[in-house]
């Protein structure tokens, strides 16, 4: 089969097109036909260094797919050949074929869109797990999202919205990508870059500040968002896309039962199988009953994926870019 591999660490030119031996399902295992992989960022982290769960080189990258089951394994119960999944496959996504183990693999209905499907996976259900089952985020409170034209942050701005959270603001690094955060639901739109954001989140807010944020920023920020988390506010951690130490006044926490808690997904799926199917089963609901829209910036054949992970380490994406094998590929979307 086709797919990309990285020998080495390094910028995006090592991500290499080249024949690699076919994956062979175990007996808890599917093998899939990939229809989509979605980008991410983890994905250029793991290429460069820096991700947390990330294999050694030589590996394929990629975390999640959606696919047709082309063969199950002889422990697998409830997936048959020929189903339609989403998936978050043990032997990488930037190929044609993938294996994943059963409860990683998630049955989809066939009128799904199986590109759309790849392009959610992941962030949905990142962003479904932080909101549902760690901020635990109610209807009548608000929301600040971190970097919200991006792929988890577009998907989080529609969850919430789905949610029936109708206070939702979004903060940018790029100003021109302020219009899209608003076209995908945020109610107003901050420059996380600002040394103001803070006051200005408060501004918004009529100085009530907002009820959950989820920062992938890390570094300062975090310390910056106690400015404006409410009393009872829960501030969810899950990336380190800005350099630099966090400092956590704890004093500022406990006086006003605030909290922050640490998310990773990755980590969950790894260690916590069995807890993910539930998130999952919401993202289904949310994709199949076309509750929230999934903004594809871009499809790239798969042989581009050193293009496609340039656009995003270059913040030139809006939504989620998307790989495709050259057998599927219908464009750029
Ligand atoms: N913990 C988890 O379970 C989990 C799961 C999925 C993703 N994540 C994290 O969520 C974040 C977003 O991931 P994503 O895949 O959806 O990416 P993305 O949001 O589509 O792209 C990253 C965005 O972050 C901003 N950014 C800030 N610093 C950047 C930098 N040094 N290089 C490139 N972009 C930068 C850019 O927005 P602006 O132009 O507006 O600044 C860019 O659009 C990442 O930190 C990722 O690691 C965590």
């Amino acid at each position: 089969m086709k797919g990309i591999l990285v020998s080495r660490l390094g910028a995006s030119d090592v991500l290499e097109y080249k024949d690699l031996p076919e994956p062979v399902p175990e007996a808890g295992q599917v093998l899939i036909e990939v229809r989509g992989a979605s980008v991410n960022f983890a994905d250029i982290k793991a290429r460069s260094g820096g991700y947390h769960l990330a294999k050694k080189p030589p590996f394929i990258p990629g975390l999640d797919i959606a696919g047709v089951v082309l063969e199950v394994g002889s422990e697998v119960k409830r997936i048959r050949q020929g189903d339609h999944v989403i998936a978050f496959p043990a032997s990488g996504s930037y190929a044609e074929k993938a294996v994943a183990n059963q409860a990683l693999t998630f049955v989809v209905p066939r009128r799904l869109d199986l590109v759309k499907a790849a392009a959610a996976a992941l962030v949905t259900g990142t962003v479904t797990h932080m909101l549902k089952h760690i901020a635990r985020l109610e209807k009548q409170e608000s929301l600040l999202v971190h970097t919200a034209a991006g792929g988890v942050g577009t998907t989080a701005l529609q969850v919430a919205r789905a949610l029936g959270v109708t206070e939702v603001y979004g903060s940018v690094g790029s100003p021109w990508k302020e219009e899209h955060a608003r076209k995908m639901g945020a109610v107003g739109v901050v420059d996380y870059t600002s040394a103001t954001y803070g006051e200005d989140i408060n501004r918004l807010t009529d100085g009530r500040g907002v009820d959950v944020i989820l920062n992938p920023l890390g570094g300062a920020t975090v310390e910056r968002d106690l400015e404006c988390l409410a009393p009872f506010g829960r501030l969810i951690t899950f990336g380190e896309l800005v350099a630099g130490p966090s400092t956590i006044p704890q004093g500022e926490l406990y006086k006003g039962n605030r909290s922050i808690h640490g998310s990773s997904f990755g980590h969950y799926r790894k260690n916590r199988p069995g807890a993910v199917r539930d998130t999952m089963a919401t993202v289904i609901d949310l994709l199949v009953n076309d509750k929230i829209e999934v903004f594809i910036d871009t499809c790239f054949p798969l042989q581009q994926a050193p293009q496609a992970q340039q656009k995003l380490e270059d913040r030139k994406a809006l939504g989620k870019v998307v790989l495709v094998p050259e057998a599927f590929y219908q464009g750029k979307f």
